[in-house]
């Protein structure tokens, strides 16, 4: 029987990528805390903490048919590899868009700048991409052989950021509703076929740097997949992206922000080719089926809870007022 590593495992995507490999008929082990969950039925959970010396003592003593990497903290990413690189025989990396410098052009590919790698080991949220630049080059210096999957946005069941998530949830109620600008360029990934192709992938020994997204769609398209997933016909009320800048909604993700939006200078990340990963076998499913997943997802943990991620309804009320 084959065996995967995932370095993760308890959280979102990393659980995917477990609950992927049992189904693909892989022994799977996932080293993490446990601090953010649990693993899937079926995984070994090997309790450890990564900044601690030796945390992968335990599971360096074997081989491993493919290792998947979840992190974003370049010093983990680096003990872990320095602990199991020569106990691999594939190494896949989770990436991110974000690597890519300021003023990516719409339709770039691999090639495009990065961010300058950090140069350190602990990164905050603030470091993300130039982290993530970190942690390829890392992989990549350690194990040139590696497959790099530089993801987009992702969504469906089980998204943690509320970000995806708080269209469905917000189109399960009818009325006015406010929304960005909706010729806006997105690509949105379903964390499942993510998971899926990196499982795949790593097996077959894809190798490659590769920026792994959804197809080429609006902000427009996502909007209205979710109010169908929800069975509502909300009334639009579009505003445009100096509206919303003066009257303080924040753009992308976080509090008091429309979940998708990005101003137009930042375009360029949700509108990367995706052509590489195509030709490694990276495939999706319709948007439909995100979105009802995603709908299925905040309705499992309660559509009116306070979110991470959105307006609430007074204060979308109030801007609606103002619009
Ligand atoms: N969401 C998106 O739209 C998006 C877009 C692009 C890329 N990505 C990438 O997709 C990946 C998301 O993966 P995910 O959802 O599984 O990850 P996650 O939510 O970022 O969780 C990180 C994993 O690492 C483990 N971990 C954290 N600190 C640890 C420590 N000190 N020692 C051991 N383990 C530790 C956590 O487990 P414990 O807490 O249990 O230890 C958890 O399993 C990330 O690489 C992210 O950058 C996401």
């Amino acid at each position: 029987m084959s065996s995967m590593l995932v370095l993760g495992g308890t959280s979102w995507l990393g659980g995917l990528v477990a609950r992927h490999g049992l189904e693909s008929g892989l022994s799977v082990t996932c080293l993490a805390r446990g601090a953010s969950g649990s693993v899937p039925v079926g995984a070994t959970l090997v309790p450890a903490d990564r900044s601690a010396p030796g945390a992968y003592g335990p599971v360096s003593d074997r081989s491993w048919d493919v290792v998947v990497d979840v992190s974003w903290q370049p010093g983990f990413v680096r003990s872990a590899l320095a602990a199991l690189a020569g106990r691999a025989r594939a190494w896949v990396y989770v990436s991110s868009v974000s690597a890519y410098a300021d003023g990516l052009a719409p339709g770039s590919d691999e090639s495009a700048p990065l961010f300058p790698a950090l140069a350190g080991d602990a990164a905050g949220p603030e470091d993300y991409g130039p982290a993530k630049v970190g942690c390829e080059e890392a992989v990549l210096s350690a194990f040139p052989s590696a497959l790099v999957a530089r993801a987009g946005l992702l969504a469906g069941h089980g998204d943690r950021s509320d970000r995806f998530g708080y269209w469905p949830a917000r189109l399960s109620h009818e009325g006015p509703v406010l929304v960005p600008p909706r010729e806006q360029p997105l690509q949105v990934l379903d964390a499942d076929d993510l998971a899926s192709w990196l499982v795949s992938a790593g097996l077959s020994g894809s190798s490659g740097t590769v920026n792994a997204v959804g197809p080429a769609m609006t902000v427009g398209d996502a909007i209205d997949a979710c109010a169908a997933a929800s069975g509502t016909h909300p009334l639009w009320h579009e505003a445009s992206e100096e509206w919303l800048l003066v009257h303080g909604v924040n753009p992308w993700m976080g509090p008091d922000s429309l979940p998708l939006w990005l101003p137009a200078d930042d375009h360029g990340g949700m509108a990367v080719s995706d052509a590489a990963a195509r030709a490694l076998g990276l495939t999706t499913r319709p948007l439909a089926d995100t979105a009802a997943a995603a709908l299925g997802w905040e309705r499992e943990q309660g559509l009116d809870r306070p979110r991470r991620a959105g307006l609430g309804r007074a204060r979308e009320a109030e801007l609606l007022a103002q619009l």
